[in-house]
């Protein structure tokens, strides 16, 4: 049995749509899940795939939840910086002591235990430390920027004309959730993958300015790049989000990351393991941003 944590979240669905187109009825699916009521779970039980209760913050749910199972995509979840290693800790350990005999987990690139991004260095890091020495088989995907974080703003962007970011000349990798999802799939039910960190990008690495270029070619109009200091980065982004400032404070460590190019990263990883191309950001914006004058 196949395991995908996390059903409700975008790219765990995404991973479990591709899945099942991979695997058919070869072998079955399961997912955990800490809300199996969701219209999400619902929908997926409703399709045939076993929906678990499982949260990595109840470890005693997680041992029944990973039964069975022989190989798992763990899914990082949204919490706090400093509680999500321990949850993704819990989840390993759970994973152990229920015979689970491989885990694929989703990282972020350049990890590692010097990083200015603070979800690198506090959450993936450790638990990559944590599932190489668990003596489980293990694969490491190392996500770059979702490329669907240049939306969160889009309503801004058009209006203003203006495409506002930290980084200036410094480009940052970019990939769509839907292809990590392709290729956390094609991990999962392929063997060969055993030991292999990948590092997920689009082919090239982008600018402000080439965002601003792709944006304007898919809006059918001049959006111009502006840069903005990393450390005005949480109040515009929080007011993006209508969310407090204190709970988008460490996207400001991304930002500066960004700027000191620990985000500049271009690899082949998701060619070899998709056999296909990632999706080029003119091809991602074209279906997402709406052509036409300024609203
Ligand atoms: N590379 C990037 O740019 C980027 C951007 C944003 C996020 N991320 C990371 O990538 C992950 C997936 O992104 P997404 O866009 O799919 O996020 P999302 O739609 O917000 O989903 C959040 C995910 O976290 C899971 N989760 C939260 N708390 C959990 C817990 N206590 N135990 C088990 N699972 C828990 C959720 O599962 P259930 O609700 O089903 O339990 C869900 O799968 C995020 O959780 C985050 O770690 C990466």
């Amino acid at each position: 049995m196949l395991m995908v944590t996390g059903a409700n979240g975008r790219f765990a669905q995404a991973t479990i749509r591709e899945l099942r187109q991979l695997v058919g009825a070869d072998e079955p699916i399961a997912v955990t899940t800490r809300d199996p009521r969701s219209p999400a779970a619902v929908r997926l039980a409703a399709e045939g795939i076993d929906v678990r209760e499982g949260d990595f913050d109840d470890p005693d749910s997680l041992v029944d939840a990973f039964a069975g199972v022989r190989k798992a995509v763990i899914v990082s979840t949204m919490a706090a910086n400093d509680q999500r290693f321990r949850l993704h800790a819990n989840a390993v350990d759970a994973a152990q002591r229920s015979g689970v005999r491989h885990l694929v987990y989703t990282s972020f690139i350049n990890a590692g235990p010097e990083a200015i991004t603070e979800h690198s260095r506090l959450v993936h890091f450790p638990t990559e430390q944590k599932l190489k020495s668990s003596g489980l088989d293990w694969t490491i995907l190392r996500h770059s920027l979702y490329a669907e974080t240049l939306l969160d703003d889009l309503d801004r962007t058009l209006a203003s004309g203006v495409f506002t970011r930290p980084g200036g000349r410094v480009p940052a990798a970019y990939i769509a959730r839907e292809d990590l999802g392709r290729s956390a799939a094609r991990v999962l039910a392929e063997d060969g993958h055993e030991g292999r960190t990948y590092s997920e990008t689009m082919t090239s690495a982008l600018t402000g300015e080439e965002i601003a270029a792709a944006l304007s070619e898919a809006a059918g109009r001049p959006i111009r790049y502006e840069p903005m200091p990393s450390a005005a980065w949480p109040t515009y982004f929080a007011s993006v989000l209508g969310l407090p400032v204190a709970m988008v404070g460490s996207a400001e460590h991304t930002m500066r990351a960004l700027e000191a190019g620990e985000l500049d990263l271009v690899t082949a990883d998701y060619a070899s393991v998709t056999g296909r191309q990632p999706t080029t950001i003119e091809e991602f914006l074209r279906t997402r941003v709406p052509r036409g004058p300024m609203r």
